[in-house]
């Protein structure tokens, strides 16, 4: 997650990519939102959809005016529980839904404008892939579908093979294919054209910690490389990894809208990581928290996450096979919170 100063990204964008002065004021009413001074990629306003039996019918209200801005260089998250809207969202923004109410522009242009879809790298929540091809075959197909020279394709194939680790199953049909091989295609797939915006729904979904942590390498790897990412899940963790700022929908609602760390960081509580301290020197912070009138919460050594537990055991695995996994003493790091 990128460190700035939160008070410097409360400006609210209206330049985009295409015309970096040119998109129009925010809706009235639209909230000022937090945004880095970078040019917008998606945008929508008000943006709202009715879903509608054969009839015409009123179905479901999936989505209620949701304003949103996206800059270029972040990861925007889409959070809420099932049915709250994401994937909704996310088909608003591919235009592959059209809008009830409100607008969605990509890179300043309608998400129904499909010049834009060259741009775009898109990972849904189902897998459409044919699964009689195997995962050269399958990039190569999509390769030539952005009319990409044959030598060009060749490379880029191998490149995002190796990338989302199927170098050994690259000559096998995706129908042999586990749930969490089958996403590590689908990401090659939607980065086959080296979009500019990427979005992702559910990516973690059916991975194992290592696919899940290799995925959400890629997503920062992509973030550094200046592309913008949408991604949704209900997995909190892996949100809070990756994200720059969060959207929680709830019923088709924005409820909340913000940077993960400005969002998350407890502002009256400090707190204190460091090594070697004597039990003396211990003693005496306590004594100098107590003297300050503060509150001492805790001290004691940190426990490590299941998932670093988990990474470590399967690589001395790897390392050693055959041998019960070393793991490693909890490093004494006391831990003071006050
Ligand atoms: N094609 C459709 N026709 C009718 N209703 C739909 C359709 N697609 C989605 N919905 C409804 O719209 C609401 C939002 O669905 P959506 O798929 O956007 O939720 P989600 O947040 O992605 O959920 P999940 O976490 O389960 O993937 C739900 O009530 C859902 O039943
Ligand atoms: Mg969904």
């Amino acid at each position: 997650m990128s460190e700035k100063d939160p008070k410097s990204e409360m400006v609210t964008q209206a330049g985009t990519l295409d015309s970096p002065a040119a998109g129009a004021p925010p809706a009235a009413g639209a909230q000022t939102q937090e945004t880095d001074s970078k040019p917008v990629v998606i945008q929508t306003r008000a943006l709202s959809k009715v879903y509608r039996d054969f009839w015409g019918r009123q179905k479901v209200r999936a989505l209620k005016a949701l304003d949103l801005e996206g800059c270029q260089g972040e990861v925007l998250g889409l959070l809420g529980p099932n049915g709250s809207g994401k994937t909704t969202t996310i088909k608003l923004l591919l235009g592959l839904l059209f809008p009830s109410e409100g607008e969605a522009l990509i890179f300043g242009k309608s998400a129904t404008d499909v010049s834009k879809n060259e741009r775009i790298g898109y990972l849904p929540e189902e897998s459409y892939l044919y699964r009689f091809l195997n995962a050269e075959e399958t990039l190569d197909f999509y390769g030539r579908l952005f009319d990409m020279p044959a030598e060009v394709r060749q490379q880029r194939v191998d490149e995002l093979i190796r990338l989302v680790g199927l170098d050994k199953a690259r000559r096998r049909q995706l129908q042999e294919y586990s749930k969490g091989m089958t996403r590590r295609i689908g990401l090659a797939q939607a980065l086959i054209n080296d979009p500019d915006l990427i979005l992702l729904d559910e990516p973690t979904s059916g991975l194992d910690p290592i696919g899940t942590r290799e995925m959400k390498d890629m997503i920062l790897r992509l973030k550094s490389e200046g592309k913008t990412v949408v991604m949704c899940s209900h997995l909190l963790a892996d949100v809070q990894d990756v994200c720059d700022r969060i959207a929680i929908l709830h019923q088709g609602e924005l409820k909340e809208l913000g940077r993960v760390d400005t969002l998350l960081t407890v502002a009256d509580v400090t707190q204190i990581r460091a090594r070697g301290l004597s039990p003396e020197c211990q003693h005496e912070i306590r004594d100098c928290i107590a003297r300050h009138q503060g509150e001492l919460l805790e001290m004691d050594n940190p426990t490590t996450t299941l998932e670093e537990l988990f990474l470590r055991i399967v690589r001395d695995s790897e390392a050693r096979p055959g041998q019960r996994a070393k793991v490693e003493g909890q490093e004494s790091i006391a831990r003071i919170q006050g």
